[in-house]
Protein backbone atom coordinates (compact mmCIF):
# COMPACT_ATOMS: atom_id res chain seq x y z
CA UNK A 1 0.00 0.00 0.00
CA UNK A 2 1.43 3.30 -0.79
CA UNK A 3 -0.83 5.83 0.90
CA UNK A 4 -1.97 5.94 4.60
CA UNK A 5 -4.62 8.27 5.53
CA UNK A 6 -5.32 9.87 9.30
CA UNK A 7 -7.26 8.03 11.45
CA UNK A 8 -11.27 8.64 10.69
CA UNK A 9 -12.35 7.76 14.25
CA UNK A 10 -14.21 10.32 15.83
CA UNK A 11 -12.84 9.68 19.80
CA UNK A 12 -14.68 12.68 21.13
CA UNK A 13 -14.45 12.30 25.15
CA UNK A 14 -10.36 11.90 25.25
CA UNK A 15 -9.91 15.37 23.38
CA UNK A 16 -12.55 17.79 25.14
CA UNK A 17 -10.23 17.10 28.24
CA UNK A 18 -6.56 17.28 26.43
CA UNK A 19 -8.48 20.75 25.12
CA UNK A 20 -7.78 22.02 28.65
CA UNK A 21 -4.21 23.07 27.85
CA UNK A 22 -5.56 24.53 25.18
CA UNK A 23 -5.54 28.62 25.80
CA UNK A 24 -1.82 29.19 25.35
CA UNK A 25 -1.88 32.28 23.40
CA UNK A 26 -3.30 30.63 20.23
CA UNK A 27 -4.62 33.80 18.55
CA UNK A 28 -7.06 32.53 15.63
CA UNK A 29 -5.65 35.21 13.70
CA UNK A 30 -1.62 34.82 13.58
CA UNK A 31 -0.58 35.64 10.35
CA UNK A 32 3.20 35.77 10.94
CA UNK A 33 5.33 34.40 8.78
CA UNK A 34 3.27 34.34 5.27
CA UNK A 35 4.80 36.19 2.34
CA UNK A 36 2.50 36.81 -0.17
CA UNK A 37 4.37 34.72 -2.71
CA UNK A 38 3.76 31.82 -0.44
CA UNK A 39 1.38 30.00 -3.22
CA UNK A 40 4.11 30.05 -5.54
CA UNK A 41 7.16 27.92 -4.71
CA UNK A 42 8.29 25.50 -6.60
CA UNK A 43 8.24 22.10 -5.06
CA UNK A 44 11.78 21.29 -4.49
CA UNK A 45 14.45 18.83 -5.81
CA UNK A 46 13.27 19.73 -9.34
CA UNK A 47 15.49 19.38 -12.16
CA UNK A 48 17.36 22.25 -14.08
CA UNK A 49 15.45 21.27 -17.01
CA UNK A 50 11.79 21.44 -15.04
CA UNK A 51 12.58 24.73 -13.61
CA UNK A 52 13.54 26.31 -16.86
CA UNK A 53 9.88 24.94 -17.73
CA UNK A 54 8.52 26.00 -14.65
CA UNK A 55 9.71 29.76 -15.33
CA UNK A 56 8.44 29.61 -18.61
CA UNK A 57 4.66 28.04 -17.71
CA UNK A 58 4.97 30.88 -15.11
CA UNK A 59 5.37 33.42 -17.85
CA UNK A 60 2.47 31.81 -19.43
CA UNK A 61 0.36 31.61 -16.35
CA UNK A 62 0.35 35.58 -15.96
CA UNK A 63 0.24 36.50 -20.03
CA UNK A 64 -2.91 38.96 -20.81
CA UNK A 65 -4.57 37.19 -23.87
CA UNK A 66 -5.51 38.91 -26.51
CA UNK A 67 -7.80 38.19 -29.63
CA UNK A 68 -6.67 36.66 -32.85
CA UNK A 69 -3.47 35.12 -33.81
CA UNK A 70 0.06 37.10 -32.26
CA UNK A 71 3.18 36.14 -33.71
CA UNK A 72 4.67 35.97 -29.95
CA UNK A 73 2.17 33.10 -29.26
CA UNK A 74 -0.14 35.27 -26.74
CA UNK A 75 -3.06 35.36 -29.02
CA UNK A 76 -6.29 33.05 -29.39
CA UNK A 77 -8.39 34.89 -26.45
CA UNK A 78 -12.26 34.84 -27.21
CA UNK A 79 -14.61 35.07 -28.77
CA UNK A 80 -16.39 34.53 -25.64
CA UNK A 81 -14.51 34.76 -22.27
CA UNK A 82 -14.27 35.49 -18.49
CA UNK A 83 -10.43 36.81 -18.18
CA UNK A 84 -7.70 37.26 -19.89
CA UNK A 85 -5.25 35.76 -18.14
CA UNK A 86 -4.74 32.56 -15.29
CA UNK A 87 -3.24 34.76 -12.91
CA UNK A 88 -5.91 37.62 -13.35
CA UNK A 89 -8.30 34.37 -11.47
CA UNK A 90 -6.02 32.57 -9.30
CA UNK A 91 -4.17 35.85 -8.38
CA UNK A 92 -0.70 34.77 -6.71
CA UNK A 93 -1.67 31.08 -7.52
CA UNK A 94 -4.64 32.12 -4.44
CA UNK A 95 -7.93 32.44 -4.03
CA UNK A 96 -11.07 34.28 -5.42
CA UNK A 97 -13.91 35.91 -4.68
CA UNK A 98 -17.19 37.38 -5.36
CA UNK A 99 -18.32 40.72 -5.95
CA UNK A 100 -18.01 43.52 -3.17
CA UNK A 101 -22.18 44.60 -4.32
CA UNK A 102 -24.81 42.68 -5.71
CA UNK A 103 -24.69 43.74 -9.43
CA UNK A 104 -20.58 44.46 -9.35
CA UNK A 105 -19.04 42.28 -12.47
CA UNK A 106 -17.53 39.27 -11.39
CA UNK A 107 -13.72 38.84 -11.39
CA UNK A 108 -12.09 36.16 -9.92
CA UNK A 109 -15.16 33.42 -9.74
CA UNK A 110 -17.37 32.03 -13.03
CA UNK A 111 -20.62 30.35 -13.25
CA UNK A 112 -20.78 27.15 -14.55
CA UNK A 113 -23.65 25.78 -16.15
CA UNK A 114 -25.51 22.51 -15.40
CA UNK A 115 -26.68 19.92 -18.24
CA UNK A 116 -29.47 21.28 -20.86
CA UNK A 117 -27.87 25.03 -21.09
CA UNK A 118 -28.01 26.08 -24.49
CA UNK A 119 -24.71 28.56 -23.15
CA UNK A 120 -22.66 25.21 -22.88
CA UNK A 121 -20.96 24.49 -19.41
CA UNK A 122 -20.02 27.87 -18.42
CA UNK A 123 -21.41 31.68 -18.55
CA UNK A 124 -18.89 33.22 -20.28
CA UNK A 125 -19.77 37.02 -19.33
CA UNK A 126 -16.97 39.04 -21.60
CA UNK A 127 -16.38 39.44 -25.54
CA UNK A 128 -14.10 40.54 -27.47
CA UNK A 129 -15.32 44.09 -29.58
CA UNK A 130 -17.93 42.82 -32.23
CA UNK A 131 -19.50 40.04 -29.99
CA UNK A 132 -22.08 39.89 -27.67
CA UNK A 133 -20.96 38.38 -23.89
CA UNK A 134 -23.58 35.49 -23.07
CA UNK A 135 -24.88 37.57 -20.68
CA UNK A 136 -24.03 38.53 -16.40
CA UNK A 137 -24.27 37.21 -13.39
CA UNK A 138 -26.27 39.04 -10.63
CA UNK A 139 -26.24 37.92 -6.86
CA UNK A 140 -29.92 38.74 -5.09
CA UNK A 141 -29.48 38.17 -1.40
CA UNK A 142 -31.43 35.34 0.54
CA UNK A 143 -32.98 36.28 3.26
CA UNK A 144 -29.92 36.33 6.51
CA UNK A 145 -29.49 32.66 8.35
CA UNK A 146 -29.14 33.61 12.29
CA UNK A 147 -27.12 30.80 14.11
CA UNK A 148 -26.30 30.82 17.73
CA UNK A 149 -22.39 29.96 18.46
CA UNK A 150 -20.91 30.14 22.34
CA UNK A 151 -24.07 32.87 23.09
CA UNK A 152 -23.28 35.17 20.05
CA UNK A 153 -25.78 35.27 17.27
CA UNK A 154 -23.92 34.84 13.63
CA UNK A 155 -25.38 36.22 10.61
CA UNK A 156 -24.80 34.12 7.95
CA UNK A 157 -25.48 35.41 4.18
CA UNK A 158 -25.74 33.92 0.72
CA UNK A 159 -27.21 35.00 -2.72
CA UNK A 160 -28.93 33.44 -5.13
CA UNK A 161 -27.97 34.35 -8.42
CA UNK A 162 -30.01 35.40 -12.24
CA UNK A 163 -28.41 36.07 -15.68
CA UNK A 164 -29.51 39.12 -16.99
CA UNK A 165 -28.75 40.22 -20.97
CA UNK A 166 -28.82 36.52 -22.04
CA UNK A 167 -27.78 37.29 -25.38
CA UNK A 168 -29.49 34.05 -26.99
CA UNK A 169 -32.64 34.54 -24.54
CA UNK A 170 -33.08 33.43 -20.99
CA UNK A 171 -31.95 30.18 -19.94
CA UNK A 172 -34.68 27.11 -19.24
CA UNK A 173 -35.82 26.92 -15.75
CA UNK A 174 -34.35 23.47 -14.83
CA UNK A 175 -30.58 24.57 -15.57
CA UNK A 176 -28.41 24.73 -12.29
CA UNK A 177 -26.62 27.75 -11.35
CA UNK A 178 -23.45 27.07 -9.55
CA UNK A 179 -21.07 30.11 -9.00
CA UNK A 180 -17.25 28.74 -8.39
CA UNK A 181 -14.68 31.50 -6.99
CA UNK A 182 -11.24 30.42 -8.66
CA UNK A 183 -9.32 28.20 -5.67
CA UNK A 184 -5.97 28.62 -4.71
CA UNK A 185 -3.88 25.63 -6.69
CA UNK A 186 -0.61 25.44 -4.54
CA UNK A 187 -0.15 21.79 -4.58
CA UNK A 188 -2.17 20.57 -6.67
CA UNK A 189 0.18 18.18 -8.63
CA UNK A 190 0.48 16.69 -5.20
CA UNK A 191 -2.87 15.73 -5.31
CA UNK A 192 -2.68 14.23 -8.71
CA UNK A 193 -0.04 11.60 -7.34
CA UNK A 194 -2.39 9.68 -5.24
CA UNK A 195 -3.27 6.51 -6.54
CA UNK A 196 -6.95 6.27 -8.30
CA UNK A 197 -6.94 2.72 -6.54
CA UNK A 198 -6.56 3.99 -3.08
CA UNK A 199 -9.32 7.09 -3.79
CA UNK A 200 -11.42 4.48 -5.00
CA UNK A 201 -11.08 2.36 -2.20
CA UNK A 202 -11.59 5.19 0.59
CA UNK A 203 -14.83 5.96 -1.52
CA UNK A 204 -18.07 4.59 0.19
CA UNK A 205 -20.90 5.77 -1.84
CA UNK A 206 -23.47 4.07 0.01
CA UNK A 207 -22.26 4.20 3.85
CA UNK A 208 -21.55 0.31 3.99
CA UNK A 209 -19.79 1.07 7.06
CA UNK A 210 -22.97 3.19 8.56
CA UNK A 211 -20.89 6.58 9.96
CA UNK A 212 -23.45 8.78 8.09
CA UNK A 213 -20.83 9.78 5.75
CA UNK A 214 -20.51 8.56 2.27
CA UNK A 215 -18.02 10.34 0.08
CA UNK A 216 -18.26 9.08 -4.17
CA UNK A 217 -15.75 9.96 -6.35
CA UNK A 218 -16.74 12.90 -9.10
CA UNK A 219 -16.12 12.83 -13.17
CA UNK A 220 -17.47 8.85 -13.40
CA UNK A 221 -15.25 7.94 -11.04
CA UNK A 222 -11.93 9.53 -12.08
CA UNK A 223 -12.31 13.39 -11.01
CA UNK A 224 -9.68 15.07 -8.63
CA UNK A 225 -10.15 18.59 -9.59
CA UNK A 226 -12.48 21.30 -9.14
CA UNK A 227 -15.04 21.98 -6.40
CA UNK A 228 -17.31 19.36 -7.65
CA UNK A 229 -14.05 16.90 -8.81
CA UNK A 230 -15.48 17.09 -12.00
CA UNK A 231 -11.48 17.15 -13.86
CA UNK A 232 -9.25 14.18 -13.34
CA UNK A 233 -5.57 15.64 -14.24
CA UNK A 234 -3.72 18.64 -14.52
CA UNK A 235 -3.26 18.43 -17.86
CA UNK A 236 -6.82 18.02 -18.76
CA UNK A 237 -7.78 21.04 -15.65
CA UNK A 238 -5.48 23.41 -17.99
CA UNK A 239 -7.22 22.73 -21.48
CA UNK A 240 -10.21 23.31 -19.85
CA UNK A 241 -9.36 26.44 -18.34
CA UNK A 242 -7.66 27.43 -21.60
CA UNK A 243 -11.31 26.56 -23.41
CA UNK A 244 -13.87 27.74 -20.76
CA UNK A 245 -12.48 30.83 -19.01
CA UNK A 246 -10.37 32.19 -21.55
CA UNK A 247 -11.32 30.87 -25.12
CA UNK A 248 -7.87 29.27 -25.77
CA UNK A 249 -8.10 26.24 -27.91
CA UNK A 250 -5.72 23.32 -27.52
CA UNK A 251 -4.80 20.22 -28.78
CA UNK A 252 -7.43 18.49 -26.05
CA UNK A 253 -9.76 21.21 -26.53
CA UNK A 254 -9.65 22.08 -30.49
CA UNK A 255 -13.50 23.25 -30.60
CA UNK A 256 -14.20 26.82 -30.81
CA UNK A 257 -15.93 27.82 -27.01
CA UNK A 258 -18.96 29.10 -28.83
CA UNK A 259 -22.83 28.28 -28.14
CA UNK A 260 -24.70 26.90 -30.77
CA UNK A 261 -26.64 29.47 -32.46
CA UNK A 262 -24.00 32.31 -31.32
CA UNK A 263 -23.60 33.67 -34.78
CA UNK A 264 -21.05 36.63 -33.93
CA UNK A 265 -19.21 34.41 -31.88
CA UNK A 266 -18.97 31.40 -34.67
CA UNK A 267 -17.89 34.17 -37.12
CA UNK A 268 -14.86 35.47 -34.83
CA UNK A 269 -13.79 32.62 -33.90
CA UNK A 270 -10.02 31.96 -35.05
CA UNK A 271 -9.68 28.43 -35.96
CA UNK A 272 -6.94 25.70 -35.45
CA UNK A 273 -4.81 25.11 -32.27
CA UNK A 274 -4.45 28.58 -30.48
CA UNK A 275 -1.50 27.63 -27.79
CA UNK A 276 1.20 25.54 -29.41
CA UNK A 277 2.52 22.71 -27.46
CA UNK A 278 5.68 23.89 -25.88
CA UNK A 279 3.76 26.82 -24.09
CA UNK A 280 0.50 24.29 -23.35
CA UNK A 281 3.34 21.77 -21.41
CA UNK A 282 5.11 24.46 -19.30
CA UNK A 283 1.64 25.35 -18.07
CA UNK A 284 1.16 22.15 -16.93
CA UNK A 285 4.81 21.73 -15.81
CA UNK A 286 4.23 24.92 -13.55
CA UNK A 287 0.58 24.46 -12.18
CA UNK A 288 1.59 20.87 -11.69
CA UNK A 289 5.12 21.80 -9.32
CA UNK A 290 3.38 24.53 -7.35
CA UNK A 291 4.71 23.46 -3.84
CA UNK A 292 1.89 22.92 -0.94
CA UNK A 293 1.97 26.08 1.65
CA UNK A 294 3.89 25.15 4.46
CA UNK A 295 1.86 25.06 7.92
CA UNK A 296 3.41 27.00 10.63
CA UNK A 297 3.48 24.69 14.11
CA UNK A 298 2.88 26.07 17.16
CA UNK A 299 1.44 24.42 20.21
CA UNK A 300 -1.89 25.71 20.09
CA UNK A 301 -1.99 24.66 16.07
CA UNK A 302 -0.86 21.22 17.43
CA UNK A 303 -3.81 21.02 20.36
CA UNK A 304 -6.11 22.68 18.21
CA UNK A 305 -5.40 19.75 15.36
CA UNK A 306 -6.55 17.52 17.96
CA UNK A 307 -9.71 18.77 18.52
CA UNK A 308 -10.43 18.97 14.28
CA UNK A 309 -9.44 15.05 14.52
CA UNK A 310 -11.87 14.45 17.61
CA UNK A 311 -14.86 16.32 16.19
CA UNK A 312 -15.17 14.01 13.07
CA UNK A 313 -13.75 17.09 10.87
CA UNK A 314 -10.77 14.20 9.00
CA UNK A 315 -13.77 12.02 8.24
CA UNK A 316 -13.58 13.81 5.33
CA UNK A 317 -10.60 16.27 5.28
CA UNK A 318 -8.65 13.36 5.46
CA UNK A 319 -5.34 14.95 7.06
CA UNK A 320 -2.31 12.90 5.79
CA UNK A 321 -1.34 10.61 2.71
CA UNK A 322 1.71 9.37 1.94
CA UNK A 323 3.34 9.34 -1.44
CA UNK A 324 5.73 7.12 -2.20
CA UNK A 325 6.87 8.33 -5.41
CA UNK A 326 7.21 11.71 -4.62
CA UNK A 327 9.73 14.14 -3.34
CA UNK A 328 7.82 15.51 -1.06
CA UNK A 329 6.88 12.10 0.88
CA UNK A 330 4.26 13.00 3.69
CA UNK A 331 1.93 15.66 2.40
CA UNK A 332 -1.23 17.15 4.66
CA UNK A 333 -3.91 18.23 2.25
CA UNK A 334 -6.94 17.60 4.63
CA UNK A 335 -9.00 16.43 1.99
CA UNK A 336 -10.70 13.05 0.77
CA UNK A 337 -11.09 14.33 -2.72
CA UNK A 338 -14.49 12.31 -2.32
CA UNK A 339 -17.73 14.25 -2.98
CA UNK A 340 -19.85 14.72 0.17
CA UNK A 341 -24.08 16.07 0.51
CA UNK A 342 -23.19 19.29 2.51
CA UNK A 343 -26.95 19.99 2.51
CA UNK A 344 -29.43 21.57 0.83
CA UNK A 345 -27.95 25.24 1.82
CA UNK A 346 -24.74 24.72 0.03
CA UNK A 347 -26.80 23.33 -2.47
CA UNK A 348 -26.76 24.54 -6.41
CA UNK A 349 -30.20 26.00 -7.29
CA UNK A 350 -31.69 25.89 -10.82
CA UNK A 351 -32.76 29.13 -12.89
CA UNK A 352 -36.45 28.32 -11.54
CA UNK A 353 -35.24 28.78 -7.29
CA UNK A 354 -35.11 24.56 -6.78
CA UNK A 355 -32.78 22.78 -5.27
CA UNK A 356 -30.04 21.32 -7.88
CA UNK A 357 -26.92 19.19 -7.18
CA UNK A 358 -26.07 18.82 -3.29
CA UNK A 359 -22.75 17.47 -3.41
CA UNK A 360 -19.08 19.51 -3.14
CA UNK A 361 -15.48 18.02 -3.02
CA UNK A 362 -13.57 17.93 0.44
CA UNK A 363 -12.04 21.26 0.03
CA UNK A 364 -8.40 20.93 0.54
CA UNK A 365 -7.21 23.44 3.72
CA UNK A 366 -3.69 23.63 2.94
CA UNK A 367 -2.78 27.03 2.37
CA UNK A 368 -6.80 28.36 4.15
CA UNK A 369 -4.97 30.22 6.85
CA UNK A 370 -2.53 32.16 4.09
CA UNK A 371 -5.17 33.15 1.90
CA UNK A 372 -5.37 36.41 3.40
CA UNK A 373 -2.04 37.28 3.33
CA UNK A 374 -1.85 36.42 -0.51
CA UNK A 375 -5.00 38.31 -1.80
CA UNK A 376 -6.47 40.11 1.55
CA UNK A 377 -9.38 38.79 2.07
CA UNK A 378 -11.33 35.78 3.88
CA UNK A 379 -13.84 34.58 1.95
CA UNK A 380 -14.37 30.97 2.24
CA UNK A 381 -16.63 28.08 0.34
CA UNK A 382 -17.71 27.24 -3.50
CA UNK A 383 -18.94 30.79 -3.97
CA UNK A 384 -17.36 32.86 -1.50
CA UNK A 385 -20.39 33.20 0.88
CA UNK A 386 -18.06 32.32 3.85
CA UNK A 387 -16.38 35.68 5.98
CA UNK A 388 -14.30 33.21 7.29
CA UNK A 389 -13.57 30.12 9.28
CA UNK A 390 -16.65 30.14 11.85
CA UNK A 391 -18.54 30.91 9.12
CA UNK A 392 -17.65 28.42 6.42
CA UNK A 393 -17.76 25.33 9.41
CA UNK A 394 -21.62 26.80 10.27
CA UNK A 395 -22.64 26.25 6.62
CA UNK A 396 -21.75 22.66 7.05
CA UNK A 397 -24.77 20.17 6.58
CA UNK A 398 -25.69 17.53 5.70
CA UNK A 399 -23.21 14.34 5.82
CA UNK A 400 -20.83 17.26 8.05
CA UNK A 401 -24.04 18.07 9.97
CA UNK A 402 -23.12 16.14 13.30
CA UNK A 403 -19.25 17.53 12.96
CA UNK A 404 -20.61 20.96 12.69
CA UNK A 405 -22.92 20.41 15.59
CA UNK A 406 -19.67 19.35 17.77
CA UNK A 407 -18.75 22.51 16.79
CA UNK A 408 -20.93 24.56 17.70
CA UNK A 409 -20.81 22.58 20.98
CA UNK A 410 -17.16 22.52 21.80
CA UNK A 411 -15.82 24.78 24.80
CA UNK A 412 -14.58 28.41 24.09
CA UNK A 413 -10.91 27.27 24.95
CA UNK A 414 -11.36 24.40 22.61
CA UNK A 415 -12.76 26.08 19.81
CA UNK A 416 -10.25 28.85 19.93
CA UNK A 417 -7.79 25.98 19.46
CA UNK A 418 -9.41 24.78 16.25
CA UNK A 419 -9.41 27.96 14.90
CA UNK A 420 -5.84 28.78 15.64
CA UNK A 421 -5.21 25.59 14.17
CA UNK A 422 -6.90 26.51 10.69
CA UNK A 423 -5.30 29.80 10.69
CA UNK A 424 -1.67 27.82 10.81
CA UNK A 425 -2.36 25.97 7.65
C1 LIG B 1 -12.31 33.38 -14.97
C2 LIG B 1 -11.52 32.94 -13.85
C3 LIG B 1 -10.50 31.85 -14.09
C4 LIG B 1 -9.48 31.83 -15.02
C5 LIG B 1 -9.16 32.86 -16.09
C6 LIG B 1 -8.75 30.62 -14.79
N1 LIG B 1 -9.29 29.91 -13.76
FE1 LIG B 1 -8.60 28.17 -13.01
N2 LIG B 1 -10.26 28.02 -11.88
C7 LIG B 1 -11.26 28.96 -11.78
C8 LIG B 1 -12.37 28.41 -11.07
C9 LIG B 1 -13.69 29.11 -10.76
C10 LIG B 1 -12.02 27.08 -10.71
C11 LIG B 1 -12.91 26.03 -10.04
C12 LIG B 1 -13.61 25.36 -11.20
C13 LIG B 1 -14.66 24.34 -10.85
O1 LIG B 1 -15.02 24.16 -9.71
O2 LIG B 1 -15.13 23.71 -11.79
C14 LIG B 1 -10.67 26.87 -11.24
C15 LIG B 1 -9.94 25.72 -11.06
C16 LIG B 1 -8.64 25.54 -11.48
C17 LIG B 1 -7.79 24.42 -11.13
C18 LIG B 1 -8.18 23.26 -10.22
C19 LIG B 1 -7.91 23.60 -8.78
C20 LIG B 1 -8.38 22.55 -7.81
O3 LIG B 1 -8.13 22.72 -6.61
O4 LIG B 1 -9.00 21.58 -8.18
C21 LIG B 1 -6.60 24.62 -11.77
C22 LIG B 1 -5.37 23.74 -11.73
C23 LIG B 1 -6.72 25.84 -12.54
N3 LIG B 1 -7.96 26.39 -12.33
C24 LIG B 1 -5.74 26.35 -13.37
C25 LIG B 1 -5.95 27.41 -14.24
C26 LIG B 1 -5.06 27.76 -15.34
C27 LIG B 1 -3.77 27.06 -15.69
C28 LIG B 1 -5.63 28.83 -15.96
C29 LIG B 1 -5.16 29.54 -17.21
C30 LIG B 1 -5.02 28.69 -18.40
C31 LIG B 1 -6.84 29.15 -15.25
N4 LIG B 1 -7.01 28.26 -14.23
C32 LIG B 1 -7.66 30.22 -15.57
C33 LIG B 1 -11.22 30.24 -12.30
C34 LIG B 1 -10.37 30.63 -13.31
C1 LIG C 1 -18.92 15.27 5.31
C2 LIG C 1 -17.62 15.81 4.94
C3 LIG C 1 -17.08 16.98 5.72
C4 LIG C 1 -16.90 17.10 7.09
C5 LIG C 1 -17.23 16.08 8.15
C6 LIG C 1 -16.33 18.40 7.28
N1 LIG C 1 -16.16 19.05 6.10
FE1 LIG C 1 -15.34 20.91 5.84
N2 LIG C 1 -15.80 20.82 3.87
C7 LIG C 1 -16.37 19.75 3.23
C8 LIG C 1 -16.71 20.13 1.88
C9 LIG C 1 -17.37 19.23 0.86
C10 LIG C 1 -16.33 21.48 1.72
C11 LIG C 1 -16.55 22.37 0.50
C12 LIG C 1 -17.95 22.97 0.65
C13 LIG C 1 -18.27 24.14 -0.26
O1 LIG C 1 -17.35 24.78 -0.77
O2 LIG C 1 -19.46 24.45 -0.43
C14 LIG C 1 -15.74 21.88 3.00
C15 LIG C 1 -15.21 23.14 3.24
C16 LIG C 1 -14.60 23.51 4.43
C17 LIG C 1 -13.95 24.78 4.67
C18 LIG C 1 -13.79 25.89 3.65
C19 LIG C 1 -12.69 25.53 2.69
C20 LIG C 1 -12.49 26.46 1.53
O3 LIG C 1 -11.56 26.20 0.80
O4 LIG C 1 -13.22 27.43 1.34
C21 LIG C 1 -13.48 24.76 5.96
C22 LIG C 1 -12.72 25.85 6.66
C23 LIG C 1 -13.88 23.49 6.53
N3 LIG C 1 -14.53 22.75 5.57
C24 LIG C 1 -13.62 23.09 7.83
C25 LIG C 1 -14.21 21.97 8.42
C26 LIG C 1 -14.16 21.70 9.85
C27 LIG C 1 -13.47 22.55 10.89
C28 LIG C 1 -14.85 20.54 10.04
C29 LIG C 1 -15.17 19.86 11.35
C30 LIG C 1 -16.03 20.62 12.24
C31 LIG C 1 -15.32 20.09 8.74
N4 LIG C 1 -14.91 20.99 7.79
C32 LIG C 1 -16.01 18.92 8.53
C33 LIG C 1 -16.61 18.50 3.76
C34 LIG C 1 -16.60 18.22 5.12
Amino acid sequence: MILRRAARSAALPALLISAACLALGGAATAEPGVARDSFSKPLPNLSGDELTRFALGRAQFRTIRLSGARADGSGGLGPVFNRTSCSGCHVRNGRGRPPEDADGPLTTMVIRLGPGSKYGRQLNDKAIPGVESEGRAVFQPNPIVHVELGGVNWPLRSARLAVREPALGPLAPHVELSPRVAPQIAGIGLLERIPDAVLSELADPDDRNGDGISGRRGGNGAGRFGWRAEVATVKAQVAEALHEDMGVTSTLRPSVNCAAGHAACTARAGGGIEIDAKAFRALVTYVSNLAPPAPRVSPAADAGSEVFDAIGCTACHVAEWELEASPVGVIRPYTDLLLHDLGPALADRRVDGSLGNREWRTAPLWGIGQIFAVNGHRRLLHDGRARGFVEAILWHGGEAASARDRFRALRPADRAALLAFLASL
